[in-house]
């Protein structure tokens, strides 16, 4: 059995999962509406991946006998200035979710909880590719700058970004 504050906090990180699959969805919104449809399929892949993050935690929750909280899931901003600023945000989003990874590996740690911490693992782990790839496309953006063409050719390489299930075939830890 699981221990409910355990229980609590892993609640807390499906919320925030679920809410990183609802920002990066108004990223895509805010991206398609720019005429930029690569960056939006970028964006919208990001958010099947945060849902399949999120739901991921659920069923864990699940497998181990406990009830999932139910918590509001805040309401992202829906504008930005520029791709740029887009990516910006993105990077500062998933340097926050690291901390908050980080703080379920502790705290699992802290409980001797061996099944969740071992769970929290991947999550470790993905953070360390999520960061690097939004950090490597601000990157490119501020390359870019004001060149519209070249804003177009990172916008046709972003179109070619297919969702693959991360946990497809995985046991559920
Ligand atoms: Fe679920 Fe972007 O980390």
């Amino acid at each position: 059995m699981i221990r409910q504050n355990l229980v609590e906090a892993l609640s807390r990180q499906v919320n925030a999962e679920l809410y990183s699959a609802y920002l990066y969805l108004a990223m895509s919104a805010w991206a398609d509406r720019q005429g930029l449809k690569g960056f939006a399929n970028w964006l919208h892949v990001q958010y099947q991946e945060e849902t399949a993050h999120g739901m991921h935690l659920y069923e864990f929750i699940l497998d181990r006998g406990a009830a999932p909280e139910f918590h509001p899931i805040d309401k992202p901003e829906t504008e930005w200035d520029s791709p740029l600023a887009v990516f910006e945000h993105v990077a500062r989003h998933e340097a926050h979710v690291t901390d908050l990874i980080n703080g379920l590996a502790t705290l699992a740690m802290k409980e001797n909880d061996h099944s969740m911490y071992m769970a929290v693992q991947w999550y470790v782990n993905e953070q360390v590719e999520e960061e690097a790839n939004a950090d490597q496309i601000v990157q490119k953006l501020k390359l870019i700058g004001d060149n519209g063409g070249l804003l177009l050719t990172l916008d046709a390489e972003m179109a070619a970004r297919v969702f693959v299930d991360p946990f497809a075939g995985a046991a559920a830890n």
